[in-house]
């Protein structure tokens, strides 16, 4: 009979021993896709901005390897062991909503070498499954938080990746977008064969943003545009170019301060959106609502099919616009631009 040598090996010292930080908190942007949404994932341009909305994550080391993520909006937590899934509540929505953000976590600790556990908690107030980026917001500010917990420094460049990794776990085929401007924030011209160019324009954008409430998927909805273009190419195709010679006009419009002329240009990329099949009723509704309450242009931001639209608007015109969105069954909240990308907060 063998004996377990249970003193053996030298329990290994506590992370707080070892000169870790206890907890690390950061946050990331919800993002409005101002032109090119879908459009992107041909590899044609479009342009997004960051918005004062941003996520919270909280991040703390557990002495086990476990990794814990509560989302107190989503109302979801569970822990993932090195070879089990246990939810605490509602299973199957947990595992499809909480593992890219197990993903983002288990990158940046087999970046670190660390034989730790993680506990992580999300708060948010940026709509779910809404099209303004939440999932990527989410895993940007975990792989903000995570690292600067275990002091390592990563890159942006970095933190850009692994967010995109975990972004293909909820898309499918994501183009890249809602990652890049969680984790750079401003204004940002994105391609994905030339990535990201930040857009150092000083113009203010007035924006309303409706939400159908609504929730649908974005691989889904990218999904739909694929099989429409693949049934009619020669139609498609120049929809999606035409598309890239919104966003050229747009960067000018923007450089020129040109609202009105902004404006216009929505209206037209609502026309194209529609096109390929993503606008729906909901949508149309609360876009005409905005419109006619006196927006300069209107169209839907993100994936369609529900979510949010935005609407440009002359400052004086904002609550109308607003109220408007309201009274045809939409919620409604005003944005501005964000400079700030994913950042870590005080610790
Ligand atoms: C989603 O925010 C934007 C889409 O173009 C998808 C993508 O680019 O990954 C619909």
């Amino acid at each position: 009979m063998t004996i377990p040598l249970l003193w053996a090996t030298p329990p290994s010292p506590s992370p707080s021993k070892r000169g870790l930080t206890l907890e690390v908190r950061a946050s990331a942007p919800a993002k409005v896709i101002l032109f090119g949404e879908h459009f992107v994932v041909y590899n044609q341009p479009a342009l997004v901005l960051a918005v004062d909305k941003r996520v919270q994550v909280s991040a703390r080391l557990r002495e086990d390897q476990h990794i814990h993520i509560r989302s107190s909006n989503l109302g979801l937590s569970a822990i993932f062991t090195e070879d089990h899934f246990q939810p605490q509540r509602r299973g199957k929505e947990a595992h499809r909503r909480l593992e890219p953000i197990r993903i983002a976590t288990q990158k940046i600790l087999d970046i670190s070498g660390e034989k730790v556990g993680v506990e992580i908690e999300i708060s948010s107030r940026i709509p779910v499954a809404a099209g303004l980026g939440s999932s990527a917001a989410v895993s940007a500010a975990v792989a903000a938080s995570v690292s600067r917990l275990l002091n390592l420094q990563i890159s942006k460049e970095k933190i850009f990746d692994i967010t995109l990794e975990a972004e293909r776990f909820i898309h499918r085929t994501p183009s890249g977008i809602d990652p890049a401007i969680s984790t750079y924030g401003g204004l940002i011209l994105f391609q994905k064969d030339r990535g990201v160019t930040p857009l150092e324009i000083d113009v203010d954008l007035p924006l309303v943003v409706g939400d159908t409430q609504l929730k649908r998927s974005t691989g889904d909805m990218v999904a739909e545009v694929g099989k429409r273009r693949e049934q009619c190419p020669s139609v498609i195709d120049p929809v999606l170019k035409a598309g890239a010679e919104i966003v050229q006009s747009a960067i000018q419009a923007l450089k020129n301060g040109d609202l009105p002329e902004l404006g216009e240009l929505m209206d037209i990329n609502q026309g194209l959106l529609s096109a390929v099949g993503v606008s729906n009723e909901s949508l149309e509704r609360i876009i005409y609502a905005a419109r006619n309450a006196g927006a300069l242009g209107a169209k839907l931001t993100g994936a369609g099919g529900g979510g949010c639209m935005i609407a440009l608007c002359p400052e004086e015109r904002l609550e109308d616009v607003a109220q408007a969105i309201r009274e045809v069954g939409g919620t409604a909240f005003l944005a501005r631009k964000t400079d700030d990308g994913v950042r870590v907060e005080a610790t």
